[in-house]
């Protein structure tokens, strides 16, 4: 095989230390660029045979028209999500699109159950209230995860290990998902939308975002839900609509809200912003909520789920251009 040179994107130190060890001997050339894929930044991929991309890279139709004017056929993610990706202008201009559908669905799940926890038992507030030596208890009281019952939407790979791992704290589990797997009935009941909304004191969204699944969580979704309950986004920021959420929270309707994920993330997350005024007037009033907990897309973020994806990555764009399939291929 000639050596095929792969352009990068959105990489940071990270992304390259693990792309970097699985490469070893396989004789593609990777070169690490820090913007994202989106139309500026298209015309670099010139003298490339492939891309790889991540969550926020803007993969449309004219950066797909400006990767095939360049002669490149093959795009390979780094993630398991692809709702970034113009599929039906990549199969027109046949451009094959390969993804790492399930690398360690445990890191998600237990940065789900991490912000549940710390929200419920408010461990932010905790550990600065003890840092100035006030050790008060006021306005810290939690709630038993214990009987508690957790409404988990999407029981793919990630929902069905929150809910193995939520099933250790002895929560009742409901699940909804349009495509109901035996594993999962065995930790939780499979009930419609508007029960598990009803009965839920924690929500946990882990499905993908399609045209279906768009702001699935809005003003009207809210209003059926418990007063005071939690909701967790560790899924596409774009399943829920951040201003219903926010004006839920006014209300007091939603009590908690843990986000890993948020609508517009693509101009926020994954860099050092600090010091930076926040355009994003919903975001940032989100922020300044106490019973907010926002992580910047970390729930992936674990060495075993680095390393995995790193592997995955390199074996697509090997199989690619060996002419194989790998079964990750969209
Ligand atoms: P998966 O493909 O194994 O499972 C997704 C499940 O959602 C499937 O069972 C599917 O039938 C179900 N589903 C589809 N449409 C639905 C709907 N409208 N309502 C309810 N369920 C629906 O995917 P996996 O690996 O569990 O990942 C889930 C999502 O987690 C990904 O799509 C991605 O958006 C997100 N993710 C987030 C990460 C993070 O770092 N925060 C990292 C990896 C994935």
């Amino acid at each position: 095989m000639d050596a095929k040179r792969i352009a990068v994107f959105s990489s940071k130190p990270y992304d390259k230390h693990f792309l970097d060890e699985a490469n070893q001997g396989t004789g593609l050339t990777l070169d690490y660029f820090e913007n994202r894929l989106k139309w500026e930044t298209a015309k670099l991929t010139e003298g490339y045979d492939a891309v790889s991309c991540f969550v926020n890279d803007i993969v449309d139709r004219p950066v797909l028209e400006t990767l095939v004017d360049n002669g490149i056929r093959m795009i390979a993610l780094r993630c398991a999500g692809f709702n970034n990706v113009d599929l039906v202008a990549a199969k027109e201009l046949g451009v094959q699109v390969a993804r790492v559908p399930g690398y360690s669905p445990e890191s998600v799940a237990e940065h789900t159950v991490a912000m549940i926890l710390a929200l419920n038992r408010k461990i932010t507030k905790a550990y600065n209230r003890v840092k100035e030596h006030n050790f008060d208890l006021d306005g810290l009281l939690g709630f038993n995860l214990q009987k508690s019952t957790v409404g988990i939407i999407g029981t793919g790979k990630i929902g069905l290990a929150t809910m193995r791992a939520l099933s250790g704290f002895g929560c009742r589990l409901l699940c909804y998902d349009p495509y109901p797997s035996e594993e999962a009935a065995k930790y939780g009941e499979y009930c419609d939308l508007d029960r598990l909304y009803r009965e839920s004191d924690v929500i946990s969204l882990h499905c993908p975002l399609t045209e279906e699944s768009y702001h699935l969580i809005n003003a009207q979704t809210i209003a059926q839900m418990k007063a005071g309950v939690m909701l967790i986004n560790t899924s596409r920021g774009a399943l829920v609509n951040a201003q219903d959420a926010l004006d839920g929270m006014k209300q007091g309707k939603i009590g908690y809200l843990g986000l890993d994920v948020y609508e517009l993330e693509g101009d926020l997350f994954f860099r050092d912003l600090s010091g930076k005024v926040l355009h994003d007037d919903v975001f940032a009033l989100l922020l300044s909520y106490p019973n907010v907990l926002v992580t910047g897309h970390q729930g992936y973020f674990t060495k075993e789920a680095l390393s995995e994806i790193g592997q995955t990555t390199i074996d697509n764009l090997q199989a690619h251009f060996e002419g194989r399939q790998t079964g990750n291929e969209l």
